[in-house]
């Protein structure tokens, strides 16, 4: 596995890759969720280049940005260990130069001001400007993003679409700890007590997925809101020191909102336990 830290030397490698090229973007922090990218990356495509960049412009002047885990030296053993053929970790002056850029992205907040991007209102221009930029530097053919994160997966979808990036975008299933808690690299910031309990988070969005189930097979209807307020009650006791950011049940083709039940309905969240801000996402389908 070669380590590449200049673009001049990614796009020699993308030059001499004779057959499909997977791009893995991340920040890092690598963990189970990642090396599910990794690995379905290294089985679908013959050559797999993962970025790792701490990506300063999608963090909002309060948030994590510089105590965001930095575990480099892991991280390149994780890679090499999944089977990618390359890392790409540049500098934010390799990818952003001295100077104030002229062009920026702006994604329309139809997508961006709900769900995450009420709370973080210039997320996802940062990430579709530092992916845009990793597309243009790679050029893979395909690029794999994880579902937990499944707002962002969906911004840049619309996004390879709009401006006709000649690529594929394969979304990963969520990775999850046996205790049903979705993998993250934010995770490492939970006491011991709030990571006993955060996994609730996950339990009741079962619970209101099967909710969701039965009233379907009753052909009963059931309102959207009810669902959502039954599952913010659920958390507030069983997540003691949680602060509920949000808890919808959208459409998973357009995060659009519905009154009743849609066939292809899916619960999205964000969860404060403590000051550690948990996202989780769940299908519910038809
Ligand atoms: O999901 C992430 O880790 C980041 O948002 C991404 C896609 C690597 C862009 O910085």
């Amino acid at each position: 596995m070669k380590v590449l830290r200049e673009i001049s030397e990614v796009r020699e490698a993308r030059k001499q890759c004779r057959s499909t090229l997977g791009l893995v973007p991340t920040m890092g922090a690598l963990h189970e969720g990642h090396l599910s990218l990794i690995r379905n990356s290294v089985a679908k495509c013959g050559e797999t280049i993962v970025s790792i960049f701490v990506n300063p412009t999608q963090f909002g002047p309060n948030e994590d940005y510089e105590k965001y885990p930095r575990t480099v030296e892991e991280d390149l053993k994780k890679c090499e260990a999944a089977g990618a053929d390359y890392v790409f970790l540049p500098t934010n002056e390799v990818i952003y130069g001295t100077e104030k850029p002229l062009v920026t992205l702006n994604v329309d907040k139809e997508l961006t001001s709900v769900l995450c991007g009420k709370s973080r209102p210039i997320h996802f221009n940062g990430v579709a400007q530092i992916v845009s930029i990793l597309f243009n530097i790679a050029q893979p053919d395909i690029a794999f993003f994880g579902e937990k994160d499944y707002q962002q997966l969906t911004v840049i979808r619309k996004m390879v679409s709009d401006l006709h990036f000649p690529l594929e975008i394969v979304g990963v299933p969520t990775v999850r700890e046996a205790s049903g808690l979705a993998k993250s690299s934010r995770n490492r910031y939970l006491s011991e007590s709030e990571l006993a309990v955060a996994p609730n988070i996950y339990k009741v969005m079962n619970i209101i997925k099967e909710k969701a189930e039965a009233y379907r097979k009753e052909n009963k209807t059931v309102s959207v809101e009810s669902l959502e307020n039954e599952a913010k009650k659920m958390i507030s006791e069983l997540v003691p020191g949680s602060k509920i950011d949000y808890f919808e049940i959208r459409s998973t083709k357009d995060l659009g909102r519905n009154e009743d039940l849609s066939d292809d309905s899916r619960i999205f969240t964000a969860v404060y336990v403590g000051t550690t801000r948990l996202i989780d996402n769940l299908y519910i389908g038809k």
